[in-house]
């Protein structure tokens, strides 16, 4: 299998990075798109060093490079994930305001039929957010916001950044090891 990350500058950008590693745990080959303004939210919350980002994927691509592999329809993937999805990119997104690589690739995979998982975080939501995620779920993409979750002893960050992920391998067919499944009240 073959996945396209963006990360966009939403809070959060520690979930894209956890979501390469556990793709790269089953095999999956990722490409990663991190927008300008994820490069500075990971400053403001992380230590994490872009490079050290980038090399959790197996290739990665400038923001800026609207001639990359993953701007075209040709390059064939099983879909994209954006994790985050910023607020702003979702807004490009439903609007097919393509001006970079990851609007593009998204954009791509609207046109071409292909999963489009989107992880939107923002709270609180504004009309204008609540329309574009309806938007974008009549698109076809995928909601998965970054809710909290109680059950399954869910009670790290940690656990609750497993949750989300295992959320978003669900909707490619994937089974993620360290997800909480809820399988009944005892
Ligand atoms: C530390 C930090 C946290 C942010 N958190 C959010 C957020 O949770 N949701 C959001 O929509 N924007 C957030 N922003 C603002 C976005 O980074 C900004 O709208 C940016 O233009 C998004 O660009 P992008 O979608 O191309 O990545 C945050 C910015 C910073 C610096």
């Amino acid at each position: 299998m073959r996945i396209i990350v963006g990360i966009s500058g939403a809070s959060g950008v520690v979930m894209g990075c956890s979501l390469l590693k556990a793709l790269r745990e089953v095999g999956v080959e990722t490409h990663l798109v991190v927008s300008e303004a994820a490069a500075r939210t990971f400053l403001c919350e992380t230590s994490l060093r872009l490079e050290d980002v980038k090399a959790l994927a197996d290739v990665s691509y400038d923001s800026r490079d609207m001639a990359a592999a993953i701007a075209s329809g040709s390059f064939a993937s099983d879909g994209m994930a954006v994790v985050p999805c910023s607020m702003k990119t979702l807004a490009g997104i439903v609007c097919g305001y393509a001006d970079n690589l990851l609007l593009r690739a998204a954009d791509v995979c609207l046109k071409e039929g292909r999963r489009l998982v989107l992880v939107p975080r923002e709270t609180p939501l504004s009309r204008v957010h609540l329309r574009n995620l309806l938007s974008a779920a009549e698109l076809g993409c995928a909601i998965v916001p970054p809710m909290l979750t109680f059950y399954g002893g869910a009670d790290t960050v940690e656990k609750q950044i497993d949750h989300i992920v295992g959320k978003i391998f669900s909707q490619f067919g994937l089974s993620y090891k360290k997800g909480t499944s809820w399988n009944g009240a005892r």
